[in-house]
């Protein structure tokens, strides 16, 4: 089948305006957008700039605006699109260039909640172990890959882009809710700020952006809860 494939465009370099550019490709139904664009870089125009990484859901590089929805573009089939595919960059990023934004505002939002266990007891001989019960507790928070396709779904951030946003949020949960970890405190300071967890309107965009079926809201919820009851 041929499908035309339409990408906004943005060189900052060369001051341009962003504009659309409109691709005809030859495609396969099980192709993935990932493909049409491979097949536009490699065969029509080497000059579009997309990232990329594992082609396989797993690394979160290359999150984008497909057909208005954020979505994976190497989880994303033609066969659900249709002939006519418009693909955008995430918005409420700085646009580096064409489908490439700028994460530095998201991966210091990141590392703000201190993304890693945070325990000072001195540690048992073996490891520190865990009832397969509690580990369940934080197991949906764990399958984020930092696509940033929640972040830049939510009308809060678009609205102010300080806000820390649902990705940092689930990440901070990864840890809050693991029973062997004692960080709540040090992550109180970004998650209970004036731009932190309590901005959150409960818009649901990020639930239903989320490539990786994260219950988002739900997590920021009980963020929400232990920062209120601090029972961890
Ligand atoms: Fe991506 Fe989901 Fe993680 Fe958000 S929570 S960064 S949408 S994987
Ligand atoms: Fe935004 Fe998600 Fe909350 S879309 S308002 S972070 S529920
Ligand atoms: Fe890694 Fe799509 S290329 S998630």
């Amino acid at each position: 089948m041929q499908v035309t494939l339409k990408i906004l465009r943005r060189d900052p370099a060369n001051s341009a305006k962003p504009g659309w550019q409109t691709y005809s490709v030859e495609a396969e139904p099980m192709d993935r957008v990932l493909d049409l664009l491979h097949k536009v870089k490699w065969y029509q125009d080497s000059s579009l700039a997309f990232r990329r990484s594992c082609g396989h859901g797993v690394c979160g590089s290359d999150a984008m605006v497909i057909n208005g929805i954020n979505r994976l573009a190497c989880k994303t089939l033609v066969k659900d699109l249709g002939t006519v595919i418009q693909v955008e960059p995430l918005r409420g990023f700085p646009v580096e260039k064409d489908l490439v934004v700028n994460l530095d505002g998201f991966f210091s939002a990141y590392r703000a909640v201190h993304p890693y266990l945070i325990n000072e007891e001195s540690p048992p001989e073996r490891e520190r172990l865990q009832s397969p019960e509690d580990r369940a507790r934080f197991d949906s928070s764990t399958k984020c890959i930092l696509c940033a396709a929640c972040t830049t779904s939510c009308p809060v951030f678009w609205v102010n882009g300080s806000y820390i946003g649902p990705a940092a949020i689930v990440q901070a949960h990864r840890f809050i809710y693991d029973s062997r970890d004692h960080g709540l405190r040090e992550r109180m300071a970004a998650l209970n700020a004036s731009t932190g967890v309590w901005r959150c309107r409960t818009a649901y965009n990020c639930t239903e952006a989320c490539p990786r079926g994260i219950p988002v809201t739900q997590t920021i919820e009980e963020v929400k809860r232990a920062l209120l009851y601090d029972r961890f």
